[in-house]
């Protein structure tokens, strides 16, 4: 991109080609105010506020800054007389037609109209006239609170709606005067499409689309803001957590996040009043006659030293195992797991749901050498092509999901494979629904077919892989005859499946986990593997496999020990009596249970010395003879790995609950109280000792945390993370293509 030159209010400001004068400013520091210009939004120039004066030598014209193109050369004024007359009529022309309720107004604080009128000194307008009066609040949705009385018209919730979101819900209605915003067909949200993702809300400047949760709650300025990190699911949304004391009154899109950008599903946004829940546990609890009570942490942890030590001599170190949340941070999993392995002396270590993602954990590091996305999510807007395995994208990693509409926005062409696709019709060039179990089949067709067709990536192929020609022999008879009479589609579909696997490069393929806790299919992985390599699409700029971490840290229990790689699925132990103890830290942020309720009644029927670390007193908590309380991620300092391997720092947005520890300290205790001596380490100094025993993590450190996530391998301080992993080839040279 070449440079260029221009003078704004007397500097000379050097920018880059394609610039708008506004982003020119903004690489200068100057400041030009704006109000339907956002920058995780298209400009749509529909308020021209961010007017400035650009001058050709004796006359000069008012241009708006955010959409007009910066030229080398060009003299730009911003705060000249008539600019300024320019913006405050253009506030007074806003404000003839909204109401002044600002004392009142729950967005007062945090409202951009609000911010200008008072830079101008506008205190009303002086353009009297009619004014609309509309209902206050109409649609019946719980999350989103609408008055269209103090709406503006800058249309960024439609571009919200439409760019980000991709779900079209909302438009224009009406011209001139009685423009106003509203639904397609004027219907409820409910009842047009809308996800309540509030995007929308996120993006409105004003009051007229707001959080309904926490209106009359708290003013803005009443609120700390501190950001975190959602601990929903594997996409591992940035976002900012306005707290009022201990309360959490709303979350709020960061807009500087790399790994979403800004945007937040519905459960994320809006679905966190289990942190505010009374019922949270406040102290350790033990059951005495019959009934739970409360017990200092000294004496729970003398019973759970005295527990363990018996079952230790009784039955051996084996007896005891540990299955750990894959919501808990990377520092929480890691020392306990080293505390199992080095004071108990188990390897009988777990994280919940471990089996859902081991087959891709297993094989994309045995082959490849690493495992997570190869590519990041945002990468998808470089596609020329996707394949989607999965149409359940929206439910299980709503970001991944709407970066892929965004993609497809943008003229990435989409193949979706799914016998009933829930989602992604619309975008969908060609949809694919192999009969359930059928996929991996599928998927070697197209192999064979591109390798038959010598339509594959002959060069790349040649440098970076190994036993193209056995692939070929072993893929002989998955014809595409035989695929389609296996799969139940037609030899057409599949030959259109694999003229636009062949068609469009780069191709990224993205695959969710199965629902219903189903773990990935072997095959299933091996083949897309094998489909990405003979394709090249691996180590480049929108190719990439996306196979996706079910939770928050799905990949940071992995990589940190949360397992026992030869034997995992430490809950089927269960029936088999060599189990005598075991620990379920299972802090969920939803205060479900990780066990199924299979498990669940297995626990209650083993007999097992139990304990249980969680938010509430869940389901498998009843069942334990110790419940000790948990921290939930606002209250901890720590980092997680999201499905991109993006490591990214959490800080607490409040001290702990009182009666709560953070699990250095238990940790330490424990081990006190077992007679052993157990360094107590703080979250910060845990991050260093992984960094030191992970060669992959050496270069991650909090204060590099601090400023945004980074992408494994980090292998230097210096070094700035792999958002593209195999730009250099494989770290073990050419991968062979097979079915391993
Ligand atoms: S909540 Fe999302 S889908 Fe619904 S109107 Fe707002 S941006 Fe559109
Ligand atoms: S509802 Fe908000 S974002 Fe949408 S046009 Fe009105 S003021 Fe702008
Ligand atoms: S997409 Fe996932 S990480 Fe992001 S807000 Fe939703 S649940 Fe949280
Ligand atoms: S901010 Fe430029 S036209 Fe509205």
């Amino acid at each position: 991109m070449s440079k260029i030159h221009l003078t704004i209010n007397g500097r000379d400001v050097e920018a880059d080609s394609g610039d708008t004068i506004l982003a020119a400013a903004r690489k200068a520091d100057i400041r030009i105010p704006t109000l339907c210009y956002h920058p995780a939004l298209p400009p749509e120039e529909s308020c021209r506020l961010c007017v400035v004066e650009m001058v050709r030598g004796r006359w000069s014209s008012l241009v708006a800054a955010c959409v007009y193109p910066a030229r080398e050369g060009m003299v730009i004024e911003t705060d000249t007389d008539p600019v300024i007359k320019a913006r405050k009529h253009i506030l007074e022309l806003i404000l003839s037609d909204h109401p002044l309720d600002c004392l009142t107004c729950n967005s007062a604080g945090s409202c951009e109209l609000m911010d200008l009128a008072y830079e101008y000194g506008i205190k009303e307008s002086s353009l009297a006239g009619e004014t609309h009066e509309y209902p206050v609040d109409p649609d019946p949705n719980p999350y989103i609170h609408w008055d269209l009385n103090k709406c503006i018209l800058c249309r960024r919730c439609i571009r919200a709606c439409s760019e980000m979101q991709c779900a079209h819900v909302l438009t224009k209605a009406n011209r001139g005067f009685n423009q106003r915003i509203s639904t397609a067909f004027g219907n409820i949200l409910g009842q047009s499409g809308c996800e309540l993702d509030g995007q929308c809300v996120a993006l409105c400047p004003v009051d007229a689309l707001s959080e309904k949760l926490p209106r009359g709650r708290g003013r803005n300025w009443e609120m700390n803001k501190t950001r975190s990190v959602c601990p929903l699911c594997g996409c591992g949304c940035v976002f900012d957590l306005n707290l009022k004391g201990r309360e959490l009154l709303k979350i709020t899109s960061n807009f500087s996040s790399a790994a979403n950008q800004g945007a937040l599903c519905r459960q994320g946004r809006f679905e966190y009043a289990y942190l505010n829940q009374p019922q949270r546990l406040k102290a350790p609890l033990m059951k005495q006659g019959g009934v739970w009570t409360e017990v200092p942490w000294e004496k729970a942890l003398e019973f759970l030293a005295d527990k363990t030590k018996t079952l230790i001599t009784q039955y051996g170190p084996e007896s005891l195992g540990l299955m750990l949340s894959p919501v808990l941070t990377n520092e929480e999993l890691y020392l306990w797991q080293k505390f199992a392995r080095t004071v108990w002396g188990t390897p009988h270590i777990d994280h919940a749901g471990s089996e859902v993602w081991a087959p891709v954990q297993e094989i994309l590091t045995q082959r490849l050498g690493l495992t997570g996305m190869t590519n990041p999510t945002d990468d998808l807007l470089n596609s020329s092509g996707i394949i989607l395995l999965g149409s359940q994208l929206m439910e299980t990693h709503p970001i991944v999901g709407i970066k892929v509409r965004q993609a497809v926005q943008r003229g990435a062409r989409l193949l979706v494979i799914d016998e009933v696709p829930r989602t992604f019709r619309r975008q969908a060039e060609l949809l694919l629904g192999p009969k359930p179990g059928t996929e991996a089949a599928l998927l070697q067709g197209l192999l064979s077919a591109l390798i038959q067709g010598q339509r594959y990536d002959a060069p790349f192929v040649d440098r970076q892989t190994t036993g193209i020609e056995g692939l070929k022999s072993a893929l002989a008879d998955r014809t595409l005859e035989s695929v389609a009479s296996e799969t139940g589609l037609t030899t057409r579909d599949l030959q259109e499946a694999v003229d636009f696997v062949a068609q469009h490069r780069p191709l990224a393929l993205v695959c969710p986990p199965p629902l219903g806790g189903t773990p990935f299919d072997r095959e299933l992985v091996q083949s897309a593997l094998n489909l990405q390599l003979i394709t090249g699409n691996l180590g480049k700029a929108g190719g990439g496999l996306a196979f996706l971490a079910p939770k928050a840290n799905t990949l940071g229990a992995w990589e940190l020990g949360a397992v026992n790689p030869g034997n995992p699925e430490l809950l089927a132990r269960l029936g088999t009596g060599k189990l005598k103890g075991l620990f379920l830290i299972a802090e969920d942020p939803a205060g479900r249970s990780h066990c199924s309720p299979d498990q669940a009644a297995a626990l209650k029927s083993s007999g097992i010395f139990l304990v249980v670390q969680d938010l509430f007193l869940s389901e498998a908590a009843e069942q334990a003879e110790l419940v000790l309380p948990a921290l939930p991620y606002s209250e901890k300092m720590g980092t997680f790995t999201n499905v991109e391997r993006r490591v990214q720092l959490l800080k607490p947005s409040i001290p702990p609950s009182p009666g709560t520890l953070w699990t250095g300290d238990l940790l330490h205790q424990f081990a006190g109280a077992l007679g052993i001596s157990w360094p107590l380490l703080t979250p910060g100094q845990t991050l260093e000792e992984i960094a030191r025993n992970l060669p992959t993590w050496a270069g991650l450190t909090a204060p590099r945390l601090e400023q945004g996530g980074l992408q494994w391998p980090c292998p230097r301080p210096d070094h700035p993370g792999t958002p593209i992993l195999y730009t250099e080839g494989f770290p073990a040279g050419p991968v062979r293509l097979e079915f391993t």
